[in-house]
């Protein structure tokens, strides 16, 4: 049975890109990607925070059909929180998508399950859809702690999301030990690791949720191995960050389906 979930490639810039240079990979990536992408497949990009009025800008006054992203948000609607964004000022802008608890936010600046559940939390009332990403650092998989370790971080970060809302969102499944290492999961690996997030959702919220919710797979997503991650039945997409930068090598992972 084909799956009922559309595909979603989203690009995380990371700090990478002023927003002269963001211009210029939306306009490449634009010129690269044809209808027939964007009918089989969601695209999002999430620049750094100075660039997204300027690719709001440039999407909609060239009718590009790529979604924007964020990178983080914080979960407070306004106040003394000197240099963090507020959920509401990312909606006003037209940005889609959010991403939350990425492992970079987890690991370097201290967020930890119950911030990132706000976080999910503020983004799903700000009308926005979470990517809530979760993943095992290499000590924690060698020790036989995958399973546990994601599925705490997919029950903490949804704690308290209704399930049409749960249905709606987004989990990246992204082992620590594959981001910018160069180092993927073996397409298996990260279909059983995405089949223990997609039983979790089901344990938490029922399997029509855990039926609908869109899981990507992210770590090292490069157009050589895209095909073989997205072939697998519990991989509804790519969570990219190096590649992603280079507006030809992400237009050849969204076109995965072609072949590399
Ligand atoms: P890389 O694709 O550079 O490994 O980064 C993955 C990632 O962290 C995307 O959010």
């Amino acid at each position: 049975m084909p799956s009922p979930r559309r595909p979603l490639i989203s690009g995380n810039w990371k700090m990478h890109h002023n927003h002269f240079e963001a211009i210029q990979t939306v306009q490449k990536l634009s010129y690269r990607l044809t209808n027939d992408d964007y009918e089989a497949v969601d695209v999002s990009v999430h620049p750094p925070f100075t660039d997204i009025r300027s690719i709001q800008t440039l999407l909609q006054s060239e009718n590009i059909p790529i979604a924007l992203g964020a990178q983080h948000c914080h979960f407070e609607e306004k106040g003394a929180f000197t240099g963090e964004v507020a959920p509401s000022m990312l909606a006003k802008l037209d940005v889609t998508y959010v991403i939350a608890g990425h492992s970079e936010r987890r690991e370097v600046f201290g967020e930890d399950d119950e911030m990132v559940n706000k976080k999910v939390r503020a983004i799903l009332k700000a009308e926005m859809t979470p990517i809530l990403c979760v993943g095992e650092t290499l000590d924690e998989r060698d020790a036989g702690g995958t399973d546990d370790k994601v599925s705490g971080q997919v029950r903490a970060g949804l704690a308290g999301v209704k399930k049409e809302q749960v249905a709606g969102l987004v989990i990246a499944y992204e082992p620590i030990w594959a981001i910018g290492t160069g180092r993927t999961a073996t397409p298996d690996d990260a279909q059983t690791t995405c089949a223990v997030v997609r039983a979790t959702v089901a344990d938490a919220f029922g399997a029509d949720a855990a039926a609908a919710v869109r899981i990507q797979y992210g770590g090292s997503v490069k157009p050589g191995n895209a095909g073989d991650l997205m072939a697998q039945p519990d991989i509804d997409g790519a969570l990219v960050g190096g590649a992603s930068l280079d507006a030809d090598e992400f237009a050849r992972i969204v076109q995965w389906r072609m072949g590399d």
